[in-house]
Order: C-alpha cells, then sequence, then structure tokens
C-alpha cells in the first residue's frame, strides 16, 4: 500500500544545533580563575578532545559539563537546554574517570547494573540491559568476575559498559587510558574510537596527550590557561596551528625569528615563507619539512654542523647547529644519503615546503 509521502523537510543551510554548547563558562576556586570565558560546542556524534597541559582545566570543564561542579558565569546547554539547573544524575550524562572507580567487592555483572539498579529498573530488563553492555565492550562471558581478577584494560572496559548502559546523551571521559601501559593504550584507544562511532555517541574526551588526541578526535580544543586556543580537525590542529603556543604543544617543532615584509619572510635558506603579517616574526618548522644533505653536496642551503643523532626506527632525528648559534631538530627517512651524515659532519637544510612553514607574531 502507498501512503502519502511525507512533507520534504526544509533544507536550510543552518547547521545541526549543538549537543553540547558551552558559552563563556567562567569558574574561579578562591581567587583562582581556572575557566576564563570558555566556550566550545560538541556536534552530533562527534569526539571532541580537550587537550593541553596539566593544570589548565580540563577536568574542571568536564565536571561542569557532568554538573559536579556549577560555573560561577556563562551556560552551559544539552540539546539547547539551560543544564546548570539540572541535578547530576538527571543530566543524560555519562563520566568516565581515570580511575575506573569500580566496586570491588561486585562481579562485574553488578558492578555494570549497578546505576540501573538506582534507577529502579527491574530485574528482567537489568539483565538484558548488563548482557548488552558487555558484549558492546566484548566482555560477555565476565559477568561474574570481580574487579581485581581483571587485566586493566577489561576494568577500563567494564567502566565504559557501567556508563553506556544507562544510555548517556553524552560521553565525558576524563584521561580513561592513564592508568595503562604503552601498548595497552595505543589498542584501547583504536577500540574505544571505533566502539564510540560505532554507536554514534557524542564523546567529550580529555588528554594532555597529543598522540592520543590526534588518535581518538574528530576535532580537537586545544585549552591554555582556561580557554580554548584553538578548536578544529586534527588535520588543521596539526597543519595550521593558530599559535605558537599549539604549534609547539602539537607535533615537534622548530621555532626561528625573523623579519617579515611586503608579505613574505625570507629563511637563510633562501626561499620565503608567505604571511600577512609585517616586522618581527616566530616561523614554525616542522622536522620533517626540512632536507638535510652534506654541505659538500648542496649548492645552496642552511649551513651548519650536526651535534647530535638519533635513530628512531625507520627515521634518523638530527640536532644541527647553525652558524648564527641557533639549533635545529631535523627528522628524515632513513636512506642512503641520509645514514652517511654523522655527528661533527657539515650539513645544508632546506625547506621541502615552504608553504607548509607559519610565521606568527613574536610575542
Ligand atoms: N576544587 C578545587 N579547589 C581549588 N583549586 C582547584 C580545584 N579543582 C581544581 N583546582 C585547580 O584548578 C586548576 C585546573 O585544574 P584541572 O581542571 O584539574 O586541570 P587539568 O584537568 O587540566 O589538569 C589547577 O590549578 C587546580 O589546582
Ligand atoms: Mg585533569
Amino acid at each position: 500500500m502507498i501512503t502519502a509521502a511525507a512533507p520534504i523537510p526544509a533544507t536550510g543551510t543552518a547547521e545541526a544545533a549543538p549537543v553540547v554548547a558551552i558559552r563563556d563558562a567562567v569558574k574561579r576556586f578562591a581567587g583562582l580563575t581556572v575557566l576564563d570565558r570558555c566556550s566550545l560546542v560538541a556536534q552530533e556524534g562527534e569526539i571532541l578532545t580537550l587537550l593541553g597541559s596539566s593544570g589548565c582545566g580540563k577536568t574542571t570543564l568536564l565536571r561542569c559539563i557532568a554538573g559536579f561542579l556549577t560555573p560561577d558565569e556563562g551556560e552551559i546547554l544539552i540539546d539547547g537546554r539551560d543544564t546548570i539547573p539540572v541535578p547530576v544524575n538527571r543530566r543524560s550524562v555519562g563520566v568516565v574517570f581515570q580511575s575506573y572507580a569500580l566496586f570491588p567487592h561486585l562481579t562485574v555483572a553488578k558492578n555494570v547494573g549497578y546505576g540501573l539498579r538506582m534507577r529502579g529498573v527491574p530485574a528482567a530488563e537489568n539483565g538484558r540491559r548488563v548482557a548488552q553492555a558487555l558484549q558492546t565492550v566484548s566482555l560477555t562471558g565476565f559477568e561474574e568476575r570481580y574487579p581485581a581478577q581483571l587485566s586493566g584494560g577489561q576494568q577500563q572496559r567494564v567502566a565504559i559498559a557501567r556508563v553506556l548502559v544507562l544510555e548517556p546523551r553524552v560521553l565525558l571521559l576524563d584521561e580513561p587510558f592513564n592508568a595503562l601501559d604503552a601498548k595497552l593504550r595505543g589498542t584501547m584507544q583504536m577500540e574505544m574510537r571505533q566502539l564510540i562511532k560505532r554507536l554514534g555517541i557524542t564523546a567529550i574526551f580529555v588528554t594532555h596527550d597529543q598522540e592520543e588526541a590526534l588518535t581518538m578526535s574528530d576535532r580537537i580544543a586545544v585549552m591554555r590557561a582556561g580557554r580554548i586556543e584553538q578548536l578544529g580537525t586534527p588535520e588543521q590542529i596539526f597543519d595550521r596551528p593558530a599559535s605558537a603556543y599549539v604549534a609547539d604543544f602539537v607535533g615537534a617543532s622548530n621555532f626561528w625569528d625573523g623579519i617579515a615584509s611586503q608579505g613574505q619572510v625570507t629563511l637563510p635558506d633562501g626561499q620565503s615563507v608567505a604571511t600577512a603579517l609585517d616586522g618581527e616574526v616566530r616561523v614554525m618548522l616542522r622536522p620533517h619539512n626540512i632536507l638535510i644533505e652534506p654541505a659538500v653536496e648542496a649548492e645552496t642551503g642552511w649551513r651548519g654542523s650536526v651535534r647530535f643523532r638519533r635513530h628512531v626506527g625507520a627515521l634518523m632525528e638530527y640536532e644541527v647547529e647553525l652558524a648564527d648559534g641557533i639549533s635545529l631538530r631535523v627528522v628524515a627517512l632513513r636512506d642512503e644519503t641520509v645514514a652517511r651524515i654523522d655527528v661533527g659532519d657539515r650539513v645544508a637544510l632546506r625547506l621541502r615546503d615552504p608553504a607548509a612553514c607559519i610565521a606568527f607574531p613574536r610575542a
């Protein structure tokens, strides 16, 4: 049977309403301003990472979204509704902490079902939802174990199942992999990203680890002293950092001080970097964007001598001291030419791609 066609939705250019919107949030502790007019939006289904050094306010912002803290000023909206008056247990927000905070005396199934029991969900439905949550995190069969009988990675997954079972609108994760060793951490990052994407849930993820942020995120908000310094995709943050701070924090960088005029700054290797700035600038030179050659074989380039070299798997990392006393870090694939360059050798440096260099105002 053919039914009447549904009305065609209006196709506006307006973006979908964000799931989480933070506007000018301010939080002070005893006179110390920890969030300083912080603004941020998370869109439906995205993994948004708060990246910043220890103490910049990441956990404070997350606790404000979860409702454990109330901002002194500003707004926190979830699905367009003011959330500040809504108590913690009524916000559809799930939080996974760094310490998993599992109950040691309860089995995996009881840990995961705890929140449902607190909400008065009947036993049969509780059991069904627990089973489903455990299946989601690949822990079917572990129902009767106790936390002490699980590995760190498995405990982490129980902590996630315990939150997912409540079907939150927003998942908040505060440095959830800190307790794991490096290898497991890498595996969990990829598993977690795939899981969140599969569920289509909106997630705000906190880390101080730039590589983890680049792995996990759809977008990254780089935080600095209680503010968002830059918000963008991992590519935007890495390739087009908005400030020297972001360039330094995300990925390795060299900085070279020069003078810009008439839309460009000329580097000592003879190549020019385009810039809208004028006067004293600081130019970002990524180590992998610098070509290194033995000085005798190069006609042009920035001359210097190798101070230090280090094998990094298939790569070689050099520290080159230049005539004017500054040092640059260079990373190159360990091919035949590069393998011949040793400590003390005279070398010439040249940019591979001047367009990838960015000039910032000198502070
Ligand atoms: N309850 C509190 N009372 C006083 N100061 C706090 C409190 N919570 C956090 N701070 C301070 O706020 C700053 C930011 O802390 P936090 O949000 O935990 O940073 P991050 O998670 O980025 O490491 C730090 O200087 C910290 O000492
Ligand atoms: Mg923290």
